[in-house]
């Protein structure tokens, strides 16, 4: 018989293990090219849609800033892995510039200039012991693409095969963890919905979901390119990143309705990862409709054919997930018009999002929701099955440079427990977790207004000073411990 206090303890030490992450899980941090590199204009570079968005509307944005410099990631890569290094990331998520590398669009043509800035900042964060991992495209599509129609032309998903495949080939023997895309939610329905985003063209409920469809062809294209002549070699992972809201009934009449809505927030997922493929049958049998009311001859949503389908269908290794909030689901009241952001609703659904009153903290949009990562994470295995999750982004802004932010903490702490009752409690397979973001960077229409870093950056200096925050402080703690109960020395 073992003394109570000696059972008490063993209780504690159980529950203390609770807190740990898996072992082989991995943290991470996260930015993109046009948010933090600047040197819009160096060497051979062509400009990207971000790059004439912001020129040419400087009102569409708060403080009518531009990524013209933004972090000076181009520049100061180093200092940028000296502090990903102090937070001891085990991965730095970041990614390459299609205009930077390929500076015609096409790959006829590769500069040696963007070759040598991603061959620096790969080698330079292995030799850190930070592994690489790098997205594709994050929204700075070349403008000479663009001026051919952008993600509304077909043609477009075999350019983006072949600027993977230079990728693949120029960094595939040291990048193990690929992400073909950024949010297709964010350059296809944000920005043909309302214009106010690059490339500044509103097609609401067209242009979005030809985007839609080639953006999931793209995606698949370069997925089965690197099984066919890349897998073998380099035995690396490939996947997209979404981002989801978790979204709840308004009220008990509404739950077919938030099921519905779901399954929209998964328009970019039920492709590559249903058992059937192809579009969510729900979301495309209300679209057909609409379209058919509407006058259309066929729906605005594009169909797959059934080789499509099944040429989309299985090309994941992983899943990639982007969380920052939630919502509440109810019928739209008749003609009421809706929009992704600030995150109102769906018209073609008719259905209004609205944030629960009771989730109290909050920033603009990002109304912090912690439990909503968990249910979300489990509504995805139990719809796409028992596959690997990595959260590719989750974080939190604030409009003020504040250096102690204690609300960024709460964030990140609040969301990481729920990412372990995923994982403990529901069994959810969860490998990884990034911070967004590394750095404060460009935050596209928001300019410089919203900060979403660990790492405050100055932006009125010309070095553009990097300081750690409270939350870099927190988010270490934790990597150091692999745990929530932080060992603080
Ligand atoms: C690059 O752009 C900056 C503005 O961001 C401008 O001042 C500079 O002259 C440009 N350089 C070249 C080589 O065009």
């Amino acid at each position: 018989m073992y003394p109570l206090s000696v059972v008490l303890s063993l209780l504690v030490a159980a529950s203390v293990a609770s807190r740990k992450f898996p072992p082989g899980f991995k943290f991470g941090a996260a930015t993109s090219s046009y948010q933090v590199e600047g040197a819009w204009n160096v060497s051979d570079k062509s400009p990207s849609i971000w790059d004439t968005f912001t020129h040419d509307n400087p009102d569409l944005i708060v403080d009518r800033s531009n990524g013209d410099v933004a972090c000076d990631s181009y520049h100061l890569w180093e200092t940028d892995i000296a502090v990903a290094k102090e937070l001891g990331l085990h991965f730095y998520r970041f990614s390459i510039s299609w205009p930077r590398l390929l500076p015609n669009g096409h790959s006829n043509y590769v500069s040696e200039d963007g070759k040598r800035y991603y061959n620096n900042l790969i080698n330079g964060l292995i030799a850190n012991g930070i592994e690489p991992v790098v997205t594709l495209y994050h929204w700075d599509l070349p403008q000479k693409l663009q001026d051919l129609g952008g993600w509304t032309n077909p043609d477009l998903a075999s350019w983006f095969e072949d600027y993977a495949e230079v990728a693949f080939s120029l960094f595939g023997d040291r990048v193990k963890t690929w992400l073909t895309f950024n949010e297709p939610v964010s350059f296809c329905d944000i920005a043909y919905e309302a214009g106010k985003t690059a490339p500044g063209i509103t097609l609401p409920g067209i242009g979005n979901y030809i985007c839609a469809k080639v953006v999931m062809l793209a995606h698949a294209r370069a997925y089965r390119l690197y099984d066919t002549k890349f897998r073998l070699r380099y035995r690396g992972k490939v996947g997209l990143t979404n981002q989801l809201l978790w979204c709840e009934p308004k009220n008990s009449d509404e739950v077919e309705n938030t099921e519905l809505m779901r399954n929209a927030m998964a328009l970019y997922s039920y492709p590559i990862y249903s058992k059937t493929g192809g579009w969510p049958p729900s979301v495309e049998k209300t679209i057909a409709e609409k379209s058919k009311k509407e006058g259309y001859s066929r729906s605005r949503l594009p169909s797959f054919t059934q080789e499509e389908i099944e040429f989309i269908k299985g090309t994941y290794d992983f899943f990639g997930l982007n969380y920052y909030t939630s919502r509440l689901v109810e019928t739209a009241k008749p003609g009421e018009k809706l929009s992704w952001l600030p995150l109102k609703g769906s018209t073609d659904l008719g259905l209004a999002l609205t944030a629960d009153p009771s989730w109290k903290e909050g920033n603009a949009w990002l109304i912090s929701y912690p439990p909503g990562i968990r249910r979300l994470l489990l509504w995805l295995k139990q719809k796409f099955g028992d596959i690997e999750f990595k959260i590719m982004e989750n974080g939190y802004s604030t409009s003020e440079p504040v250096m102690y932010d204690d609300e960024r903490v709460n964030y990140y702490k609040d969301h990481l427990e729920q990412v372990l009752l995923a994982i403990n409690e529901d069994k959810v397979f969860v490998t990884a977790y990034t911070a967004w973001s590394l750095l404060d960077n460009y935050e596209w229409n928001s300019g410089y207004t919203s900060r979403f870093g660990l790492v405050n950056v100055d932006f009125n200096d010309p070095m553009r000073r990097r300081t750690p925050r409270a939350s870099a402080n927190y988010y270490a703690a934790v990597i150091r411990s692999h745990s929530l109960d932080l060992n603080n020395h």
